[in-house]
C-alpha cells in the first residue's frame, strides 16, 4: 500500500463517522417529530368536540331591542320560547309541558300556553293555570351582554313557580342576578 493511499483511509474514517453521525442525528429529528404531531393528533379532537358542543348549547336569540314587551317568540331548535315580559324582563321557557313532556303551542289569541295531550295550561311566564301539569315550565339560563340575548339549553332549571328574580334584564349579566335599573 503506498503512502497517498495510507493517507486516504486514514480520513475516510472521520467522514464516514461523521456521516453516520448527521444520519442518527436527521432520523432523531424525525422521530422526534413524528412524535410531537402524534400529540398533538391526540388533543386536536377534543378541543374539536368542545368548541361544538358550545356552540351547540348556546344559542343566540338577537337583541333585546327588537322584543316588545308582553310578546312570546319560538325557538324551534333550541325547543324554547323567549317571552319579553311587560316591564322588559326576560324568561327562556322550555316548549317541554312538566307533565308528561309534550310540546307546548303558544296561543296568542288566549295568551297562554295550552297543551295539546291532556289540556294543562300555563301563563306568559309559565306558571300552570290548570293542571295536570304539577309544577311551571322549566327555564332555560340567559345572559344578556351589550343587549346579545343568549340561551345555554342545556342548563335547565326547574322551578314551581314564577318569581320576579328568575326573570334577566337588559343590565342583568345571568339568571338569579336580576337587578332592574
Ligand atoms: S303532557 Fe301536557 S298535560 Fe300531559
Amino acid at each position: 500500500m503506498g503512502k497517498n493511499k495510507m493517507i486516504e483511509a486514514k480520513e475516510e474514517k472521520p467522514r464516514r463517522r461523521n456521516f453516520l453521525k448527521a444520519l442518527w442525528i436527521s432520523l432523531g429529528l424525525v422521530a422526534l417529530g413524528e412524535f410531537i404531531l402524534m400529540i398533538l393528533s391526540f388533543f386536536r379532537p377534543a378541543l374539536k368536540k368542545e368548541t361544538g358542543s358550545t356552540q351547540q348549547r348556546l344559542i343566540d336569540a338577537g337583541t333585546t331591542d327588537t322584543y316588545t314587551p308582553g310578546t312570546v317568540a319560538a325557538f324551534v331548535t333550541g325547543q324554547f320560547y323567549l317571552v319579553c315580559l311587560e316591564d322588559g324582563g326576560f324568561l327562556a321557557l322550555s316548549s317541554k309541558c312538566t307533565h308528561l313532556g309534550c310540546a307546548v303551542p303558544w296561543d296568542k289569541e288566549q295568551q297562554k300556553f295550552i297543551c295539546p295531550c291532556h289540556a294543562s295550561q300555563f301563563d306568559i311566564s309559565g306558571n300552570v293555570l290548570s293542571a295536570p301539569a304539577p309544577r311551571a315550565l322549566d327555564l332555560f339560563k340567559i345572559s344578556i351582554v351589550n343587549k346579545k340575548i343568549r340561551v345555554d339549553i342545556n342548563n335547565r332549571i326547574k322551578r314551581n313557580r314564577f318569581n320576579r328574580s328568575q326573570a334577566v334584564y337588559p343590565e342583568t349579566v345571568a339568571l338569579g342576578k336580576a337587578v332592574k335599573k
